[in-house]
């Protein structure tokens, strides 16, 4: 599939607002890529299918899961917020053929995980910074990623878990082990 292609899939299948992100997370991820060593056309097609079906309901994002994460994963049946990446990495996987590497990328891209790859960790920062979002912790991540994309990970990846704790809300472990293993790598 080429970035065009993927461009257009994401128009298609997205509202105004999330299509508009998603321009912003390609656009992003293209930039940040060569800051972390991955290829910029791999990630900014990663960008724009990270969020195809972040606006599904939950029986077609469950459908999309099959019995691969969800019924294997405990850990994941209870968290909601994870399931847009892990179907839209499954869809793109099993429907447009795309590579595994790039997959991952579009798995991970919400909770981070153990040893994450360039292309994982230049999606994740894309998403955290992308030029849409307007709140204060992104402004500082983006204001870090300027000058230091890993240091900006490791910032987005805090802010992440204490945004979680300071709602009570369960942390992915995945997010745990990104964030150690992004700090004990610097
Ligand atoms: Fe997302
Ligand atoms: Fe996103």
């Amino acid at each position: 599939m080429t970035i065009r292609e993927a461009d257009a899939l994401a128009r298609r299948r997205l509202s105004d607002r999330r299509y508009y992100h998603t321009q912003c997370v390609a656009k992003a991820a293209r930039e940040l890529a060569p800051k972390f060593g991955a290829d910029p056309d791999r990630a900014e097609l990663a960008g724009f299918l990270h969020d195809i079906f972040k606006e599904e309901s939950d029986d077609v994002l469950l459908k999309t899961l099959g019995t691969s994460d969800i019924i294997s994963d405990n850990d994941l049946a209870k968290k909601h917020a994870l399931w847009h990446a892990f179907a839209a990495a499954e869809y793109a996987g099993n429907v447009l053929g795309i590579p595994s590497d790039i997959c991952d990328a579009i798995r991970y891209h919400t909770s981070g995980r153990d040893g994450m790859t360039p292309l994982d960790k230049t999606l994740f920062l894309a998403d955290y910074i992308s030029e849409d979002r307007k709140y204060d912790d992104c402004i500082k991540v983006r204001k870090t990623a300027a000058t230091d994309v890993n240091k900006a990970l490791i910032e987005g990846l805090r802010y992440t878990i204490s945004e979680l704790l300071e709602r009570n809300a369960v942390i992915d472990s995945r997010t745990l082990d990104a964030y150690n293993s992004c700090v004990r790598s610097i």
